[in-house]
């Protein structure tokens, strides 16, 4: 029999008591049971002056957005889909710096929740296993009404199961439930991996990216391995890994010996040579 992603009265006193609330510690939060895309609604949200901190979430998304133009599967119930919203004093070219140290707390957060070990693969990919069990889609508004905003959206795979993954992803993704064999509390998870941003963006703001790369480098799932990266003018160039430097960028070294800075595309781990 399939197995089932527990039901919301089953699971969640936390998940509950947000819906009743619209509140999770001290940040406003808007639930919605289906959405386009959290990342969507929340960047219009900010347009109209909704405050720093907000979450916008949602049970499933019709068009959650990934990188590079991708779709985040959402199925209902089982992960967490959200965005927050934030306007720390940074500028738009911290932003790989933001993602960055997003990453690194959701790590943590799911660490903190699950005892599971995930790691980072650049810029924003959470892996367990080699397969991914989450991402951080980060946008920017510069034009949005109090100031420029921040849009910080996660796609965290908690309770999926492996037949409620789309078969085109099974062999790629994996889920803190697959990854531990046992349920978790989407809100308990969602307060954690919370708590982690703030701490994580606080050490940004405080002029602590040094802090933050070391923590990155110590979970970094690609260092030292071949990774295949597409440009994005669409040309293939392997390498090695040498992890991301001081701005956030990644290094790979070819195997004639050229470093390539990079700084958006697509990245693939591949078979050491
Ligand atoms: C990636 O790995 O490419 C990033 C995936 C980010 C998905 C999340 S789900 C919540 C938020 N809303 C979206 O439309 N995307 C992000």
């Amino acid at each position: 029999m399939p197995k089932q992603v527990p039901s919301q009265a089953q699971e969640e006193p936390i998940w509950q008591r947000i819906s009743r609330s619209c509140r999770l510690d001290d940040r406003p939060l808007i639930l919605f049971d289906a959405v386009d895309s959290t990342n969507t609604q929340a960047l219009a949200l900010a347009k109209e002056g909704a405050e720093s901190g907000t979450v916008v979430i949602a049970q499933t998304q019709s068009n959650g957005r990934g990188r590079l133009g991708r779709t985040w599967e959402s199925p209902k119930g089982a992960g967490l889909y959200f965005s927050i919203i934030t306007r720390p004093p940074l500028q738009s070219k911290d932003l790989s710096k933001i993602t960055l140290a997003v990453g690194l707390a959701l790590r943590n957060g799911v660490a903190k929740v699950s005892a599971i070990e995930a790691r980072l693969k650049w810029p924003n990919d959470l892996l367990f296993a080699e397969k991914k069990m989450a991402g951080v889609l980060t946008e920017n508004d510069m034009t949005a009404g109090s100031g420029p905003t921040i849009v910080i959206g996660i796609g965290l795979n908690v309770n999926t199961t492996a037949d409620t993954l789309p078969v085109e992803l099974a062999a790629r993704a994996t889920s803190m439930y697959i990854a531990a064999g046992r349920f978790f509390d989407r809100g308990a998870v969602l307060a954690a991996v919370l708590r982690e941003v703030d701490r994580e963006i606080a050490r940004l703001v405080n002029n602590d990216f040094g802090g933050i790369l070391a923590d990155w480098r110590a979970n970094d799932a690609a260092y030292g391995k071949w990774l295949t990266w597409l440009t994005p003018k669409g040309q293939k160039i392997t390498g090695l890994s040498l992890g991301p430097d001081e701005e956030g960028l990644l290094h790979i070294r070819d195997a004639g010996g050229t470093n390539h800075p990079v700084l958006s595309g697509d990245l693939e781990i591949t078979v050491a040579r």
